[in-house]
C-alpha cells in the first residue's frame, strides 16, 4: 500500500540546498557547568575539548559556547571584562584555539557568544570612565547621566533592571563626592554601551575580526535587541520590576538604530570565507518585528523564542510554527527552534508544572513541584515535534539527557544575580545550569575528576548520566541520536511544512516535511499513523515498530511505505 495524499495546507515550501547554518542543529555549551578539566568545580575549556566527541557522535552541526572572557562572574560571564581573551578559570587564550580545532576535526562548526549591550563594570573602560569624572571622552562610551531631583539624587529615569531593582547606580565622583548615575538594564555589574559612539562600533567590529581570525564560525550576539535606546531615554509609562523577558517593550528594546549596526557586522562576516554566521538573541515580538533581524543583509538567524514559551497546547503551538515560518520567509531567513536554554526552566521540567506557561524565574523546594514523569515524557514529544521541523534547531546541553531541571537546589548555593536583586522572590536561573552527569557511578556524575561540583547536582542526574543512556534502546540519548541521524538523512532542515489537517485537532497536531509525516498527541485520546505509513521513530518506547497509535503525550515520526 502507498500513502494516500491527506488534505493538507502547505505554509512553506522545501528550499534549494544552502549553506550549512541555515538547517544546521546547534547545541549550546555552557562552559562552567559542561566538563571540568581541571578538578576545581567549575567546568573549563580543556574539559570541554574533551568531550567533543560526544557531540559529534549526537550527531548536531555546531556548537554554541557562552562566554569564557575574563570576567568576575556577576553573571555567569556575562559581564565581559576582556572581549580578546580567556578567564583563568576557563583556560587560557591557546585552549579556546585548541578547542575550535578539536571542533573542527570533529566536523563541528563553532559560535562564540558576543556580549556587546554592556561590558563589565571591571572592563578597562569602565574603570577609565569613573576615573575620568564626568562630561569626559572615557564617559561616553557608557550611559551616564546626573541625576534628577535636588543634588541630582534620583535616576536619571524610571527604567528597571530585567534582573529586578533600579536599572540605575550612582558613582562617587573621584574627588569623593556622589556624582552622575549609570545605566545598566541587567545587573549593576554590567554598565550598558552606548552605542552611537564610534568607539564602542569600532571596537565591537575588531573583536569581531579578532575571533573570525582564530577561525571561529560565528557568533551568538547577547541582548541583541538592547543596544540602542531611543534617543533622550524617556521615561517609561509605568516603571515595573516586570523580569519576564517575553514583555520586553519600550525605549530600550527593539529601537530601529540597532538594524544599522548588524548590517555594518554583516559586511565584517562576509568578508570572511567560510560562511561565517551570527544568531541574535532577541526578545522581540510580535514574529514580524524579529523577522528585521535576519534580513540579508544583517543577522543570519534568531532565536525563537515565541516557540520555546509556547504552551503544551496544540493550537498555540500550530500558530507559533506557522507564524514563525511565515514570518522568516517574509524576508527569506531560515526559521529556528528551541526549547531551552541556560536562562529558562528546563523543558523536562517545565513541561511537567501545572502550568507549563511558567517557564522564566526558577522553582524551588518551597515552589510547587513537576511531574518529573510527566515532564520526560513530554520533553521527549516536544523534542520530536520539533526536530522535524525546517529550519535550524538550537539544543542546549544536558537535554539530550532528558535532564530536568533542579527543582530542590538550597538557596545558599544560588549565585543567579536574579536571587539577590528580585530580592529572594524569584529563584533565578541556577537550577538548569546545574553541571552535567556524564558517568553515573564517577565522582560528580564524571563532571570533575575530583568530584566538585559549583552547583549540587540533584541524586535524578545518575540514572541520566550519558553512561546509563548510550547504547540503550530507548533513551533519551538514543532518540536524540537517532532523531538528527533521520533528519539528516531526510533533509529534513532544508524541507518543508504542510499541515495534514484530519491529524490536527484541539489536543493533535500533524504536518508532512517532504515525505516526513510527524504526528503529535499533546494529552487527548490516542491518534492514529494513517495507512501507508511506517513509523520510523517514536517518542513513547524504543520500538518504532509499536504500531500506528499515538497516545496522549506522544510524538512519533512516519514514512510512506515503499
Ligand atoms: C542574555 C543571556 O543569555 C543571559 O544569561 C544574561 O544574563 C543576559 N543576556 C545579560 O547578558
Amino acid at each position: 500500500m502507498t500513502a494516500t495524499s491527506p488534505a493538507t495546507t502547505l505554509v512553506h515550501p522545501a528550499s534549494p540546498a544552502g549553506p550549512w547554518w541555515r538547517d544546521a542543529v546547534v547545541y549550546q555549551v555552557y562552559p562552567r557547568s559542561f566538563a571540568d578539566g581541571d578538578g576545581d568545580g567549575i567546568g573549563d575549556l580543556p574539559g570541554a575539548t574533551t568531550r567533543l566527541g560526544h557531540l559529534a557522535e549526537l550527531g548536531v552541526d555546531a556548537v554554541w559556547v557562552s562566554p569564557f572572557y575574563p570576567s568576575p562572574q556577576h553573571d555567569a560571564g556575562y559581564d565581559v571584562a576582556d572581549y580578546r581573551d580567556v578567564d583563568p578559570m576557563f583556560g587560557v587564550l591557546a585552549d579556546a584555539d585548541a578547542f575550535v580545532a578539536e571542533a573542527h576535526r570533529h566536523g563541528l562548526r563553532v559560535f562564540v557568544d558576543l556580549v556587546p549591550n554592556h561590558t563589565s563594570s571591571e572592563h578597562a573602560w569602565f574603570r577609565a570612565a569613573l576615573a575620568a569624572g564626568p562630561r569626559s571622552a572615557e564617559r561616553d562610551r557608557y550611559l551616564f547621566r546626573d541625576g534628577r531631583g535636588p543634588a541630582g539624587a534620583q535616576p536619571p529615569n524610571n527604567w528597571r533592571s530585567t534582573f529586578g531593582g533600579p536599572a540605575w547606580t550612582r558613582v562617587t565622583e573621584p574627588d569623593g563626592t556622589p556624582g552622575q548615575w549609570y545605566l545598566h538594564l541587567f545587573d549593576e555589574t554590567q554598565p550598558d554601551l552606548d552605542w552611537t559612539n564610534p568607539q564602542v562600533r569600532a571596537e565591537f567590529e575588531a573583536v569581531l575580526r579578532f575571533w573570525l581570525d582564530r577561525g571561529v564560525d560565528g557568533f551568538r550576539i547577547d541582548v541583541a535587541h538592547g543596544m540602542v535606546k531611543a534617543p533622550g531615554l524617556p521615561d517609561l509609562p509605568e516603571a515595573s520590576d516586570d523580569t519576564d523577558p517575553r514583555h520586553h517593550q519600550g525605549p530600550m528594546w527593539d529601537q530601529d538604530g540597532v538594524h544599522e549596526i548588524y548590517r555594518s557586522w554583516r559586511a565584517v562576516l562576509d568578508s570572511y570565507d567560510g560562511d561565517r554566521a551570527m544568531v541574535a538573541e532577541a526578545w522581540v515580538t510580535p514574529l514580524s518585528r524579529l523577522a528585521r533581524y535576519v534580513r540579508p543583509d544583517e543577522v543570519h538567524q534568531s532565536f525563537n523564542f515565541a516557540f520555546l514559551t509556547s504552551r503544551w497546547d496544540a493550537a498555540e503551538l500550530r500558530t507559533v510554527v506557522t507564524e514563525s515560518l511565515t514570518a522568516m520567509d517574509t524576508v527569506g531567513a531560515t526559521t529556528t527552534w528551541v526549547l531551552s536554554n541556560h536562562d529558562v526552566v528546563r523543558h523536562a521540567t517545565r513541561l511537567g508544572m501545572a502550568d507549563p506557561g511558567a517557564f522564566g524565574s526558577g522553582i524551588g523546594a518551597d515552589d510547587p513541584q513537576p511531574d518529573v514523569e510527566l515532564g520526560l515524557r513530554r520533553a521527549r514529544a516536544a523534542t520530536l515535534l520539533m526536530l522535524g521541523l525546517p529550519g535550524s534547531a538550537y539544543l542546549y546541553q544536558g537535554e539530550e539527557l532528558g535532564l530536568p531541571e533542579h527543582t530542590t537546589l538550597d538557596d545558599t548555593e544560588r549565585q543567579d544575580p536574579v536571587w539577590e536583586r528580585t530580592g529572594h522572590t524569584q529563584k533565578g536561573r541556577d537550577g538548569c545550569r546545574v553541571p552535567l552527569p556524564w558517568e553515573a557511578d564517577a565522582p560528580a556524575y564524571g563532571f570533575s575528576p575530583t568530584g566538585a561540583s559549583w552547583l549540587t547536582q540533584p541524586a535524578v542526574f545518575a540514572e541520566r548520566a550519558l553512561d546509563r543512556q548510550r547504547g540503550v534502546a530507548g533513551s533519551t540519548y538514543e532518540l536524540y541520536r537517532a532523531a538528527l541521524a533521520r533528519r539528516r538523512e531526510l533533509a529534513v532542515g532544508s524541507g518543508s511544512l504542510a499541515w495534514v489537517e484530519d491529524l490536527c485537532g484541539a489536543t493533535s497536531m500533524a504536518y508532512l516535511n517532504r515525505d516526513l509525516l510527524v504526528v503529535a498527541n499533546l494529552g487527548g485520546e490516542p491518534v492514529q499513523v494513517p495507512d501507508g505509513y511506517r513509523v520510523i521513530l517514536r517518542s513513547d518506547t524504543a520500538d518504532a515498530s509499536g504500531g500506528s497509535e499515538v497516545p496522549a503525550d506522544t510524538t512519533v515520526w512516519a514514512v510512506p511505505l515503499t
